[in-house]
C-alpha cells in the first residue's frame, strides 16, 4: 500500500478511480471526513481551491479534492460547474430532452485536482472531449458516465472497466499529472 493522502469526497467511484491511477506512484487517496465546502462559482478552479484550502485548514494534513463538470457544446458550456445539481435535478433523463431537437452533440468533461499542503496549493487540470448519446448505455460508473463517449471510443463511460474510463477520462488525465508531480516533490 502507497502513502495516503487525505481526498474530501463522499464519491467512491472518484476515489476508485483516482487510486487506479495514484497506486502506479506508490500512493493513494484516503476518504476523509472533512467537508468539501463547495462556494458558488462559474470557474471549477476557484471552486476546487477554496474547498482545498478550507479541507486543510481543518484537517492540517495534505488533502486534496477534485472538482469535475461537464460542459456541453449547444448549450454553451451548461452545465458546468453546476453539473452536480442538474444531475440531481433533472438528471440524465432532463438532460437529454434539452438536447433533443440538436444534432450538435459535442461536450466536454473537465476535471480539476486541488491539492492543499504545508507549501501550498497545487492544481491540475484536465479535459476530455466527446459527445453525449442520444440514449443512455452502460452500468458502470457514475453521474452522466452513460451519456457520454470520449473522442477515439464508441462505448460511453458506462461501459467501460474502471481502468479503460481512465484510459479517457478527465479525472484518469488529471490524476496522471499529480501522479508525475508527486514523484519530484514531497508532501507533507
Ligand atoms: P462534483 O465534481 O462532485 O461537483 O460533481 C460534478 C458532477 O458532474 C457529478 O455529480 C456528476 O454528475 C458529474 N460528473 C463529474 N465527473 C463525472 C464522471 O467522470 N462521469 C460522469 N459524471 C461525472
Amino acid at each position: 500500500m502507497g502513502a495516503a493522502i487525505a481526498i474530501a469526497t463522499g464519491n467512491r467511484h472518484k476515489v476508485e478511480e483516482i487510486n487506479n491511477v495514484l497506486r502506479e506512484c506508490g500512493y493513494e487517496v484516503e476518504p476523509v471526513d472533512a467537508p468539501k465546502i463547495e462556494i458558488q462559482s462559474n470557474s471549477l478552479v476557484e471552486i476546487a481551491l477554496f474547498a482545498a484550502s478550507t479541507a486543510y485548514s481543518l484537517l492540517h494534513r495534505p488533502v486534496m479534492v477534485e472538482d469535475a463538470g461537464l460542459f456541453i457544446e449547444p448549450l454553451n458550456g451548461f452545465p458546468g460547474p453546476y453539473s452536480a445539481y442538474v444531475y440531481k435535478t433533472i438528471g440524465i433523463d432532463g438532460l437529454l430532452r434539452l438536447l433533443s431537437s440538436e444534432n450538435n452533440r459535442k461536450a466536454y468533461f473537465k476535471s480539476v485536482i486541488a491539492l492543499a499542503y504545508r507549501d501550498g496549493i497545487v492544481v491540475f487540470e484536465a479535459e476530455t472531449p466527446g459527445e453525449i448519446a442520444r440514449e443512455p448505455r452502460g452500468t458502470q460508473g457514475f453521474g452522466f458516465d452513460p451519456v457520454f463517449i470520449p473522442e477515439g471510443s464508441e462505448k460511453t463511460f458506462a461501459e467501460m472497466s474502471l481502468e479503460e474510463k481512465n484510459m479517457f477520462s478527465h479525472r484518469g488525465k488529471a490524476a496522471k499529472k499529480l501522479c508525475a508531480w508527486l514523484k519530484g516533490h514531497v508532501v507533507k
